[in-house]
């Protein structure tokens, strides 16, 4: 776990634990006795610490953090280098995050390769540094950086931390040697005033004022996360109590921390995140299925969606043809793309040498001629099932054998796209969450005939751009849109049987999602769920009346096409349903118009009003969704729950300190949620997202534990 060397007159110690080198048990007593040997060495004069193979430690091992704690603790192990009177050097690679970078500022010295990146990315994960960082950091840094960098959990690159004297050199070339070639050159130099411990807090007069600073924007920027708020009173700790005192506080805060859900929650999103690259489907899995190389690649449509999506592809160095049918839209299209670049470059998340370079892949066109040669499509253009049947019958015929064709819809079936061409092996869809350019997550959907390597060659180019993607099968809706459907419903039918739409904002806001779904609606146009809605009937051969209360023997409301009919289209309009300050206006306030029109409706529809608590609010909203999860697991759309719940996290910013839905559920506990589904089922028997799911019932009844429900198990059903 620590391999340990001598070179003449320095002792090696190379932290040994791949991938990431984290702090394992195991690290932490392989790590104390080789400090003992270098110690006790009297040939040795001088210490280096590093990490083999790809990076210096990237922290604690997250995995043992539900673990009953085995000693030594990382502090009491960190404590031996700052004591002993040998100096001690932190050679640093690749990403020294976390306890690793706590470790590092035990050393003496710190040296970092100029491509390496320090953090402390705890926060993240619900907790603080807590082997000493909160209380150490600013002591190199003050009070602001230090901050700044643990409220945030922001990595910085070996330039910007020699800026803030996190560390003392970069060096190029081999870590090992530059390690020994830099403990030589202070071997016999005096220690004392390299000990942080010794060190007071340049601005800690300024401790107030800058922890006051730092606890509004934390609540603001972070609201509902504990750990912010909690990483600043520690950090403030460093300049207003003694190291030691400091170092009590800390402690005090991070076991608070660690007891919390929420840290349990966000330490469960941080695998889920990796969990879902391991996908599996019908015939293959990321193991076995090898993705094909990608270099150019074209988008259909240029268009908000295409466009958005055309710029993660330019950013990650594809070429792209664009393609419009008319000049017009094409110059707008391209005009979207470098405004979106250039913005990003201001505000400084894309380099300029990125953005010079897509202006050179970007290729517009309006001659489909021109995509022939290309390795990937991606169609863009508006849902309709015809018209993508077209394009997709086109390109068959004009792209060359090997190119995949795939598309950006949110709810077709992509079996029906697939058999307009003679390949339905390499069509497959990309589903991009508005905005494309912006939203992390990527839902790639395979049809029956989508063969393995055309998933792990579009799940290839997702991680690329960037994209947390997750691989669905296809369906109505697919994973996210079917999952959230009962939402959307649930909440207008709340409105017809008495709530507003500040109730019921509310307690979705209160949750932690950042938009209720009334305030969603106006953003979006309420004109949407209308046309949505009437298209819907209409493929269904039924004319939607005003006081329409069933479509093929499901309850609907129509309340839309009543605020439609009363000019309230949303913010466009500065009244949907909340009144803005003007069109186009962000402030919502509530309205007293609204809550007549609902009367007013309800009275004409014959629907009985009432009082609903928050709780059936809360249910309706959410236990729907959660029932529907459960028949997507059932079904295989989704093959684990962590793929629900990192597209929830990702595709529709639920709160991480909540761990998706499916997980929340687990912690509410799934016979409770599978009666309240039943109570509801009885009491709403025309909405069918209210029929049990069986796989819910069996998992409930059996008391089958989440971990055996979640990645990595065959046995749900
Ligand atoms: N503990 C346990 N496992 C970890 C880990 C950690 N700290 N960091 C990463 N891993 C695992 C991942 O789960 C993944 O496992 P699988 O292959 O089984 O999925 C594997 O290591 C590789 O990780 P990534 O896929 O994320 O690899 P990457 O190259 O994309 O990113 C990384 C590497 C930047 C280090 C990223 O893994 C990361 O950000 N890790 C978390 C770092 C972190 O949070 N450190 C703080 C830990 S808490 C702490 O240190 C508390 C303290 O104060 C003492």
């Amino acid at each position: 776990m620590v391999d340990y060397s001598v070179h003449g007159q320095v002792a090696v110690l190379e932290v040994n634990n791949p991938p990431v080198n984290a702090f394992s048990h195991n690290v932490r007593v392989g790590l104390d006795r080789s400090i003992d040997k270098a110690i006790k060495d009297t040939n040795v004069k001088a210490i280096v610490i590093c990490g083999k193979g790809r990076t210096f430690p990237a922290g604690a091992d997250i995995r043992e953090f539900d673990q009953p704690h085995k000693e030594p603790s990382l502090t009491l192990v960190f404590e031996k280098l700052e004591k002993t009177t040998k100096p001690v050097v932190a050679a640093i690679h690749g990403t020294c995050l976390g306890g690793g970078l706590e470790c590092a500022l035990f050393c003496h010295y710190r040296i970092a390769q100029k491509t390496a990146r320090v953090g402390f990315p705890e926060v993240q994960i619900g907790i603080l540094p807590g082997a000493a960082g909160t209380q150490r950091l600013p002591r190199l840094t003050g009070l602001h950086v230090a901050m700044d960098m643990i409220t945030s959990g922001r990595h910085i690159f070996a330039p910007e931390a020699l800026k803030y004297g996190i560390i003392d050199e970069m060096f190029t070339g081999d870590v090992i040697n530059a390690g020994i070639k830099f403990a030589k050159s202070v071997m016999n130099k005096p220690l004392e005033d390299r000990c942080l411990m010794n060190k007071t807090v340049k601005d800690a007069d300024q401790a107030d004022q800058i922890a006051d600073e730092f606890m509004s924007l934390v609540k603001r920027k972070y609201k509902g996360f504990e750990a912010p708020i909690d990483c600043v009173k520690a950090v403030k700790a460093s300049a207003t109590l003694p190291y030691r005192e400091g170092l009590k506080m800390e402690s005090r805060l991070m076991q608070k921390l660690l007891l919390s859900g929420q840290s349990a929650a966000q330490r469960y999103a941080f695998f889920s995140e990796r969990a879902v690259s391991r996908w599996k489907m019908p015939g293959g899995n990321f193991q076995t299925a090898k993705p094909l190389p990608i270099k150019s690649t074209a988008v259909i449509g240029a268009g908000t969606m295409g466009t958005g999506i055309a710029v993660c592809l330019l950013n990650a160095g594809y070429q792209v043809y664009l393609l419009e049918q008319n000049q017009k839209f094409l110059e707008n299209g391209v005009k979207t793309i470098r405004g979106i670049i250039e913005g990003s470059v201001r505000l400084g998340k894309t380099p300029m040498a990125v953005a010079q370079k897509a202006a050179t892949l970007l290729k517009p066109t309006m001659k489909y001629e021109d995509l022939a040669d290309v390795d990937l499509v991606i169609e863009a253009v508006y849902e309709n099932l015809s018209l993508k049947r077209e394009i997709f019958s086109k390109l068959d015929k004009l792209c060359k054998p090997t190119t995949l064709l795939c598309s950006n819809t949110s709810s077709l079936d992509i079996d029906r796209i697939g058999t307009a061409t003679k390949r339905g092996d390499k069509v497959a869809g990309m589903h991009f969450f508005a905005p494309a350019y912006y939203m992390r997550l990527l839902e790639n959907i395979y049809s029956t005939q989508t063969s393995p390597t055309t998933a792990a060659t579009i799940m290839d180019v997702g991680r690329k751009i960037g994209k947390v993607s997750v691989l669905v099968k296809s369906c109505q809706g697919f994973l996210a849109n079917r999952m959230r459907g009962p939402f959307a419903v649930e909440a207008y039918f709340l409105l017809e049987e008495g709530s507003t739409p500040q109730e019921v904002d509310s307690v979705m806001e209160n949750l932690g999602m950042p938009m209720g779904p009334f305030k969603t609606g106006d953003l979006s146009g309420l004109d949407i769920g209308y046309k949505i809605q009437t298209e819907l009937a209409k493929s269904k051969g039924v004319e939607l009346s005003v006081d329409s209360k069933f479509l093929m023997g499901e309850r609907i409301s129509t309340l839309t096409r009543t605020m439609y009919d009363n000019g309230r289209l949303g913010r466009k309009t500065g009244k949907g349903w909340y009144r803005y300050e003007k069109p186009g206006g962000k402030l919502a306030t509530p309205d007293e118009e609204v809550r007549e029109i609902i009367k007013d409706h309800c009275k004409k529809a014959g629907i009985q009003r009432r009082n609903i608590s928050t709780q059936e609010i809360l249910e309706r909203l959410m236990y729907s969704c959660i029932n529907e999860g459960f028949k997507i697991l059932e079904e295989g759309v989704a093959a684990t729950p962590e793929d629900i719940d990192i597209s929830w996290i990702y595709g529709f910013s639920w709160p991480k300190y909540l761990g998706g839905p499916m997980y929340y559920a687990n912690r509410i506990g799934l016979d409770k949620i599978y009666q309240r589904i039943c109570y509801y089922h009885e009491n709403f028997p025309y909405s069918s997202h209210w029929i049990p799911s069986r796989l819910l019932l069996k998992l409930s009844e059996n008391k089958v534990p989440m971990s055996q429900w979640c990645s990595g198990t065959d046995s749900k059903l």
